[in-house]
């Protein structure tokens, strides 16, 4: 089958019961994509297709035929990272990083669709990923760094903002 995947076509083989999550990390090697609950639960899989965040542990591989998949991998421009991935770096919001690349991804999706999102919207749009780490302010106050919102943007916010089950 063939994939296009972080702006490149890319011919794969696989069995048809894969979910695209297991593509992408096992037939691809692109391992910055997490492997969570593998039950829609975590958002530690989320990659984009066709720009929206898709759980990719409830997708099989060949749901993906023909559409446009983008992975952590494909964020940085060649060695340039993607202002949302300076920021996460510069605030300490990578933490131990396993959530990270869906929060990344997420974020660009919301940022795509709405470049001046509120804090509240910036909550909403990450609440379906889990971090198990410290918590949501440091995430929050990255992606609000990046869209004018200033690196405090979540400081007033609850410490337990967004620990919630995702929706
Ligand atoms: S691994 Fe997909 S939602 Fe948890
Ligand atoms: S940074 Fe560790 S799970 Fe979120």
């Amino acid at each position: 089958m063939r994939l296009r995947v972080n702006g490149d076509e890319v011919d794969v083989a696989f069995a048809p019961h894969k979910t695209l999550l297991e593509v992408l990390r096992e037939d691809l090697g692109l391992t910055g994509t997490k492997h969570g609950c593998e039950l829609g639960e975590c958002g530690a899989c989320a990659v984009l297709v066709d720009g929206k965040p898709v759980l990719s542990c409830l997708l099989l591989g060949v749901e993906a035929d023909g559409a446009d998949v983008t992975t952590v991998e494909g964020l940085a421009d060649g060695p340039t990272l993607h202002p949302l991935q300076e920021a996460f770096a510069d605030l300490g919001a990578a933490q131990c990083g396993y959530c990270t690349p869906a929060m990344l991804l997420t974020a660009k999706a919301l940022l795509d669709r709405n470049p001046t999102p509120t804090v509240d919207d910036i909550r909403a749009a990450l609440s379906g990923v889990l971090c198990r780490c410290t918590g949501y302010i440091s995430i929050f106050n990255a992606v609000g760094s990046v869209c004018g919102l200033g690196p405090d943007c979540a400081a007033d916010f609850d410490a337990t903002a967004g620990k919630e089950p995702p929706r």
